[in-house]
């Protein structure tokens, strides 16, 4: 979850990694340092907090060199202070590193019991301690890193930079992932292509096991028997400019407003609109011919696989196994080649879904990628892949890529139905009509409830807690809802489904608890009514989210209601997504949060 880069080159470097540390910020901002070797000088800047910290740094006290590496941190081991901020120093060895350290308490142990000193409470310093123990034991660069990665349990990317080679610096990788970019008379390692593209777009992604040394020349990489390797170069897709809000205060604002225009890229992709059909490219997935879908994905992404598994139980009568990945990858499923799988990612490289890939990949199972970053580990770890082509999205809570994830997962759920034989051509054409409408009806809804969201959302601001119920696939976008406003408000909020809410959560229930109930006018509606009565009996504070039809037919007024346009069932999700996603929105920006970077928080987890 952290983000490293390095770079070996012939212009001053420090302004440059402190560049690709801003396009690296959303793998975790707790820290960041940087640390170059200057005329046999190694030093550093550090600084806890964001990275605009260390640029203050840097501005008082500028780096110099053509050699050097970066960090930005989202902690694991240690506090988010100076101390544990990256790079780390032993000796003649400056390390950054992305990862978890398993088998670090022992190393350090034995380390301590051998004289070492430690500075920091990190998993990381281990690294730098046995790297500098086995260059003092006179071990060349290539046989010490060698020797090092075989001591290493968990989970890492590495660079590692040695003063008295300021010429090159070194990297492994062993789970999250670590490019090499190609430039002119320079080389650099970076946690993604994004970090690198103003710098290259010509890229090497490591293999799990993969060392690798750069030089000013070029890169050679070995695996972990020190065999040399070739891994291909190629053509990264990400974009050089850093990308702004433009008129919006926040990207997730910005993200929200242009779920219109992400979904009509969407459907585009997915939608032959002449003959009204779904069409999925050349998937190496034969829908007609699997026994059922095998779902995993983590946070957001996960409500998504959640919504799709209704889609194609309803529509494809395929039998669907779906839970988050960190549990999906020790479950031990009986599973069958018969089986396809499918993995919902936006970043491409969350670790426990990565996982999950592997552990159906080693059972025989075709895998399909539903992600938004292409070249990522999961897209290239795919049978196939499924775009979502949201864009890139940088607020840490998910906006744009739950309902690209949603409008993909509808398509693919009908092409399984037409490939089974459960829906006909006149049927296809009708589900198509009502996704093609999203891009429309989205517009109009997000102008429309701008203003009830923002009122409605000065009322959630003094709560301790929020409830949001549903059912159907209501009842994963309830979860969504109280993921959304938690993760950036900080109010504690469950999401239900509604018929569970006698079963234990209705005691939670008083006149100042807030129950948002998520309730289209589909066949559950008039269950969710009964549920919803239930609550308000107890005096909770209803806000309800339906549809006109809803609003014409509930029997009782709640304190609050959001009223949307009727829509088929199939769109309902994306729809109704827009207020749920607008009052966390709207709550955490009243209450002064920060909305884009909520504490704890990174975009891309790549540690389990
Ligand atoms: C919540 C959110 C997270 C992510 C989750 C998976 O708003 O964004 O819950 O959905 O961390 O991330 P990806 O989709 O990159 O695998």
């Amino acid at each position: 979850m952290c983000g490293i880069v390095g770079i070996v080159g012939t212009e001053p470097v420090a302004g440059r990694l402190l560049d690709a540390l801003k396009r690296l910020e959303y793998r975790g901002y707790d820290s960041a340092g940087i640390a170059t070797i200057h005329e046999g000088v190694m030093d550093r800047r550090r600084a806890a907090g964001k990275i605009c910290n260390l640029e203050h740094c840097l501005d008082a006290s500028p780096l110099k060199g053509t050699t050097g590496m970066g960090h930005t941190r989202w902690a694991t081991h240690g506090v988010p202070n100076e101390t544990n901020a990256h790079p780390h120093f032993v000796g003649a060895i400056s390390i950054v590193h992305n990862g978890i350290i398993e088998n670090f308490s022992e190393l350090r142990r034995d380390l301590v019991a051998d004289g070492a000193c430690f500075e920091t409470q990190t998993d990381t310093e281990v690294v730098a301690h046995l790297m500098a123990r086995y260059r003092e034991e006179g071990l060349e660069p290539k046989a010490a890193m060698l020797k090092l990665v075989g001591r290493l349990k968990g989970a890492y990317a590495l660079a590692i930079m040695l003063k008295d080679h300021p010429g090159t610096m070194m990297a492994a990788r062993s789970g999250p992932p670590l490019a090499v970019g190609h430039g002119k008379g320079e080389m650099f390692f970076g946690s993604d292509a994004i970090a690198l593209a103003p710098f290259t777009d010509k890229i090497t992604y490591l293999d799990d096991g993969d060392c690798a040394v750069i030089s000013r020349d070029g890169v050679a990489i070995f695996d972990r028997a020190g065999t040399p390797v070739d891994r291909p170069r190629q053509v990264a897709q990400a974009g050089v400019s850093l990308i702004d809000k433009g008129n919006h205060r926040h990207f997730m604002e910005k993200e929200i407003s242009e779920q219109p225009e992400a979904i009509s890229h969407v459907l585009d992709r997915y939608i032959d609109f002449a003959s009204g059909t779904v069409r999925t490219g050349n998937s190496a997935i034969d829908f007609g011919d699997v026994a059922g879908l095998a779902i995993s994905a983590c946070g957001t992404a996960f409500l998504a696989g959640s919504i799709g598994r209704y889609w194609f139980e309803q529509y494809a009568g395929l039998p669907v196994e779906i839970d988050v990945a960190s549990e999906f990858r020790y479950r031990q499923i009986p599973m069958s080649r018969k089986q396809a799988a499918f993995f919902i990612s936006q970043s491409g490289e969350t670790a426990d879904t990565l996982a999950s890939l592997n552990y159906c990949r080693q059972r025989g199972l075709k895998i399909g990628a539903i992600v938004n970053v292409t070249d990522s580990t999961i897209a290239r770890a795919a049978d196939t892949v499924f775009p979502i082509l949201a864009g890139p999205e940088i607020g840490v809570a998910s906006t744009k890529a739950f309902t690209c994830q949603l409008t993909v997962l509808a398509c693919l759920a009908i092409a399984a139905g037409k490939a089974r034989g459960t829906i006909d051509a006149f049927q296809e054409r009708a589900l198509v009509g009502h996704l093609a409408e999203i891009p429309r009806i989205m517009s109009a809804v997000l102008n429309d409830i701008q203003a009830q969201t923002f009122a409605l959302a000065r009322q959630l601001t003094g709560c301790k807690s929020v409830l949001y119920i549903g059912r159907g696939t209501s009842y994963p976008l309830a979860m969504e809802g109280a993921l959304k406003l938690k993760e950036i408000s900080y109010i504690h909020a469950e999401g239900y489904a509604a018929g569970e809410l006698k079963h234990g959560p209705i005691a939670l229930i008083d006149e100042h608890m807030p129950v948002i109930v998520i309730a289209p006018h589909d066949q559950f509606f008039d269950k969710t009514v009964s549920n919803m009565q239930e609550a308000a009996a107890r005096g909770g504070r209803i806000i309800l989210i339906t549809d006109e039809a809803g609003a014409k037919a509930s029997p009782i007024i709640p304190a609050a209601q959001i009223v949307l346009p009727n829509v088929d069932e199939i769109i309902a999700p994306m729809i109704f997504a827009l207020p749920v996603q607008m009052l966390a929105y709207h709550t955490a920006v009243i209450m002064g949060m920060d909305v884009d970077q909520p504490r704890n928080l990174a975009k891309s987890v790549t540690v389990e």
